[in-house]
C-alpha cells in the first residue's frame, strides 16, 4: 500500500476537488454539442474555473508558494521559499470540447527549477497517476514502472500532432512520424501531453515525443517517468528544463533508438 506524504495529500486533495467540477461540466458538454453556439465558450469557462478551484487549494494550503498556470500566468513564491506550482487545469482541451472522455488535471511542483512532486488525474477513468522525487511512481495505490521492452519494432510510441496555430515545423513532424512508424508497433495521438507521459511512466506507451509544450503540459508527467525508471530528455537527448518545449520520453532500452530516430528525421 503507498503511503501518501502531507505534500502529495495536498495536491492530490485540490485535483479531486476540480475534478468534480469538469466532470459535471463534462456532461455538460454532450448535450452542448448540437446546440447552434457549440460547446467552446462553456468549456473555456469550465477551464477558468477548474484553474480557480486549483489555486484556491494550493495556495491555502501552501501559501508562499508560486503559481505558473495557464490560463492565468505567473506568480512568484513568497521571499525565501523557492517553490511553485506548475498546473494545467485541463490538459485535453480539445478532447473535452469533443466530448472524448480523456483529459487530465496536471500540477506539479518545482523547486529552485527541478520537478519534484507531480500529480496527474483522469477523472472519466478515476486514474491519479502521482510522484515524490527518490519515492517512485504510483497509480492510485499501485507501484508503476515503464516497460521492459527492448526493440522498437514492439514499442508503441506517443506523439503530439501538430495542428492549426501550432507553433510546431510541420514537415519535419512528417518525417519523424514517418521514421517512428515505419519503424514501430504505432504510434498514438491521444491529445493530451500529461496522461501521454504518465502512460509512459505505466508501461502502456513504451516513449513519448512531441515539440511545441509548455511546463504545464509536462511538469507532472516528467516526474512520473523518471520515478517510473525512464529517460526524460529533450529531442537531442540534453537536459529538460521547464522553459523547454520539446521532449522525449522512453524506457532506457528504447530511448536511444527513438532519439536516433527524431535526430535522422530532424536533419533530413
Ligand atoms: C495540449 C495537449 C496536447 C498537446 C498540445 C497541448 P491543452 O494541451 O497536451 O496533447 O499536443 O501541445 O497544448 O491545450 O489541451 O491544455
Ligand atoms: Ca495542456
Amino acid at each position: 500500500m503507498a503511503v501518501r506524504s502531507a505534500l502529495i495529500n495536498v495536491m492530490v486533495r485540490a485535483v479531486n476537488q476540480a475534478a468534480r467540477g469538469l466532470k459535471r461540466d463534462f456532461g455538460e458538454v454532450e448535450n452542448l454539442q448540437v446546440s447552434k453556439k457549440g460547446p467552446a465558450d462553456f468549456v473555456s469557462a469550465a477551464d477558468t474555473k477548474a484553474e480557480e478551484v486549483l489555486r484556491k487549494e494550493l495556495a491555502r494550503a501552501r501559501p508562499d508558494y508560486g503559481l505558473i498556470m495557464e490560463e492565468s500566468g505567473r506568480s512568484e513564491p513568497k521571499p525565501g521559499c523557492e517553490r511553485s506550482w506548475v498546473v494545467d487545469p485541463l490538459d485535453g482541451t480539445t478532447n473535452f470540447l469533443h466530448g472524448l472522455p480523456h483529459f487530465a488535471i496536471s500540477v506539479g511542483l518545482a523547486e529552485r527549477g527541478e520537478v519534484i512532486a507531480g500529480v496527474v488525474y483522469d477523472p472519466i477513468k478515476d486514474e491519479l497517476f502521482w510522484a515524490e522525487k527518490g519515492g517512485g511512481a504510483f497509480l492510485n495505490d499501485r507501484r508503476i514502472r515503464v516497460s521492459s521492452r527492448r526493440s522498437m519494432s514492439d514499442g508503441l510510441f506517443a506523439t503530439g500532432i501538430p495542428f492549426l496555430g501550432s507553433k510546431k515545423n510541420d514537415a519535419v513532424f512528417l518525417r519523424e512520424l514517418k521514421a517512428v512508424m515505419q519503424s514501430s508497433s504505432g504510434v498514438r495521438r491521444w491529445g493530451v501531453a500529461s496522461l501521454d507521459l504518465a502512460y509512459v511512466a505505466a508501461g502502456r506507451f513504451d516513449g513519448f515525443w512531441e515539440q511545441g509544450l509548455s511546463a504545464w503540459d509536462f511538469a507532472a508527467g516528467i516526474l512520473l517517468v523518471r520515478e517510473a525508471g525512464g529517460l526524460v530528455t529533450d529531442l537531442e537527448g540534453g537536459s529538460v528544463s521547464l522553459d523547454g518545449h520539446a521532449l522525449l520520453a522512453a524506457n532506457e532500452h528504447l530511448h536511444r533508438g527513438l532519439s536516433k530516430l527524431i535526430a535522422e528525421a530532424q536533419k533530413a
